[in-house]
């Protein structure tokens, strides 16, 4: 006989697929959770590494152009305060201490240093096939590490702010006003990806008063820019939104890097 009683019926049910949405959403669930792993595993292994002297920038280089950046700023400024340094990626810290170095040894102690970071790594956008090599989750650092990093190069913290989050949330005119952020003088772009440029580059259009350098770290990183894509892509655009900028090239400081001296238009001040 037969048995049909609930429990039996459900002992011979075949398993249960998950309806195809219910996958898409598990296998997604797990892509994060591994990138977060692999992050935190790079992220760890990369601090050892500047730990030991490696750097994701070259030093020597970048202080040689900041040099040359602050020195054509000054003979522009006709001395007026250069205005802030911002940086948007900083993960370690080692450009930002490039930057406080230089202007120490010029004898500029009125800048400030404001620096923008997740230090989670780069966001999701980064996993888009337009963004370049980069992934989620590269180049973690984390606040702790790169204070300490800092504070070992000698920061001067009275006028260093670092501001975590993703741009998404940071980059804000309540960010502009809580930090009395007015006119930006050097403007370090190294945060790879486009979409993450773009969003800085909007956040400092109402800081560039008269004039500011931008330094963008990753301009022909992967061929980016000869295919219209990355920072070349992000400053086109800004330029075109903001037709009262004018952008003058300026020597760069590795074959990856661009630097601008943008200026904005009197009649538009
Ligand atoms: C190549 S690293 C910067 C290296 C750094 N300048 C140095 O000298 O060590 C790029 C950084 O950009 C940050 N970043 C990129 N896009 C971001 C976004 N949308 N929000 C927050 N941080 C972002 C990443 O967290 C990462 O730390």
């Amino acid at each position: 006989m037969n048995d049909t009683s609930g429990s039996a019926m459900a002992m011979r049910r075949p398993p249960q697929i998950p309806p195809a949405g219910k996958l898409t959403s598990l296998s997604s669930v797990f892509r994060r959770v591994k990138a977060e792993i692999r992050s935190r595993i790079e992220g760890a292994r990369l601090q050892r590494r500047v730990e030991q002297g490696f750097r994701l920038v070259p030093e020597r280089e970048l202080e040689i152009c900041y040099e040359h950046v602050i020195r054509r700023l000054q003979a522009e400024a006709g001395g007026e305060p250069l205005g802030d340094y911002l940086e948007f990626g900083v993960c370690h810290g080692a450009s930002m201490a490039c930057m406080h170095r230089v202007a120490g040894a010029l004898g500029l102690r009125d800048i400030r240093y404001v620096g923008f970071d997740s230090f989670a790594g780069l966001p999701p956008e980064a996993d888009e096939p337009e963004e370049g090599p980069w992934r989620r989750g590269y180049y973690r650092s984390t606040r702790g590490f790169t204070e300490q990093f800092l504070t070992d190069a000698g920061i001067d913290w009275k006028r260093t702010t670092l501001i975590e989050g993703w741009f998404d949330d940071t980059l804000t005119e309540e960010t502009r006003q809580r930090h009395h952020l007015r006119k930006a003088g050097v403007i370090m772009i190294d945060c790879d990806l486009y979409s993450s440029a773009r969003r800085a580059l909007d956040f400092c259009a109402p800081l560039i008063v008269e004039r500011a350098v931008i330094l963008f770290d990753d301009w022909h990183a992967a061929n980016l820019a000869a295919r219209g894509l990355g920072e070349k892509r992000a400053f086109d655009e800004f330029l075109a939104a903001n037709p009262d900028f004018a952008a003058e090239r300026l020597a760069g400081y590795t074959k990856n890097a661009e630097v601008f001296l943008v200026r904005r238009s009197a009649g538009s001040r």
